[in-house]
């Protein structure tokens, strides 16, 4: 299933708004013997303009000149601007796919943005049609605002089957005014409970901001606006489990875990408050496309695909961890009677 493209009439919307952006750089250039128009759009003093015939070429402003003028260049800029339009609202359903709640999953603004929605009925959620092993996967998130006590919005990595792989990006809301937790979890092979959780240091619901993951042979880094707030290392199988061998896809939902997500599910969602929508844009992904056939990956050369974090992104890393980490499972020891897990103890 595709992901509902916009309708006819909100490109035509769009197409007149750019239009209207345009009409005061459009001027009309016409050859002064034969009053034979020809239309141009130029942006450019007037005087740069030159002709290859010779003729003497006079420029009015667009706004002097007939109605008829004003129409053809009309038409000029609606045969320029809508295969564009067209194009960029194409994209989100040729890279992914819906995978749950039909209509709560909106690509509006021509395609530029993306909404996923939660109501009492249902949550809902898209997945990228590609599956990358390894990758620098991107996005641009506003957080659901007001209470979003309850709501959890996910951006995750993960491939398929009991054994699967992932890496996951939670948000989870809180009451107005309180803080919202960015919970983040590393599994392998189906086990996970490796969380560490934090604040932020702004209000992700006024503003988008850009959330990474990078996953690389050697270490899987969580960004926030370039930040690194978390790293995972791969230790070497023998000392550590590490996502290295199945497939990813990219995965983002909303839904409802007011069991768990708001001081530990103290506090439920407020329906009353519903639809919730978070938004996103300028998804990306920077990724080595999965080849089943050669079990390939061709993207040797990518600065992503040996990166590591040198000394002074360590430092911010370090900086993030002391003051906005609020949860860490290497510093729960009672989860873990039989002792905590080898990442945890390993030293690097
Ligand atoms: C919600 O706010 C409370 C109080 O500031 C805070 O302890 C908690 O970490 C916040 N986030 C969640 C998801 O509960």
């Amino acid at each position: 299933m595709n992901l509902t493209p916009p309708s006819r009439p909100l490109l035509l919307v769009f197409y007149f708004q750019i239009t209207a952006l345009f009409f005061p750089l459009a001027f009309v250039v016409y050859k002064e013997d034969t009053s034979k128009s020809v239309l141009c759009m130029h942006p450019l003093p007037l005087e740069t303009l030159t002709f290859v015939s010779g003729n003497k070429i006079k420029l009015h402003s667009f706004l002097h000149s007939s109605f008829l003028m004003k129409f053809m260049v009309f038409l000029f800029l609606l045969v320029l601007v809508f295969p564009l339009v067209a194009a960029f609202a194409t994209n989100f359903s040729q890279e992914y796919d819906l995978t749950w709640g039909t209509d709560r999953v909106r690509v509006i603004n021509n395609g530029e943005l993306l909404t996923l929605s939660l109501d009492k009925d249902s949550g809902s959620g898209f997945q990228s049609k590609k599956e990358w092993l390894f990758g620098k996967m991107s996005v641009q998130l506003k957080l659901v605002p007001g209470n979003s006590a309850g709501t959890v919005t996910s951006y995750y990595l993960a491939s398929q089957g009991s054994t699967w792989d992932e890496i996951d990006f939670e948000f989870l809301g809180n009451l107005s005014g309180d803080p919202y937790t960015v919970h983040t979890n590393v599994i392998t092979g189906g086990k996970g409970e490796r969380e560490q959780q934090f604040h932020l240091w702004f209000d992700p619901t006024t503003d988008f901001h850009t959330y990474s993951i990078l996953w690389n042979p050697q270490v899987i880094i969580f960004y926030v606006d370039g930040t690194p707030i978390r790293q995972f290392k791969n230790l070497g199988s023998t000392r550590a489990p590490f996502p290295n061998s199945q497939a990813m896809r990219i995965h983002s939902s909303i839904w409802n875990g007011d069991d768990w997500a708001t001081r530990g599910g103290l506090i439920k969602t407020d329906w009353s408050k519903a639809p919730f929508t978070a938004s996103y844009r300028n998804m990306s992904a920077q990724a080595c496309i999965w080849s089943y056939g050669s079990g390939a990956y061709p993207c040797s050369s990518s600065s992503w695909l040996a990166k590591e974090l040198d000394g002074p992104s360590l430092e911010r890393l370090m900086w993030v961890q002391k003051h906005y980490m609020i949860y860490n499972y290497c510093m729960d020891p009672k989860r873990f009677p039989q002792g905590l897990p080898l990442e945890c103890v390993a030293k690097t």
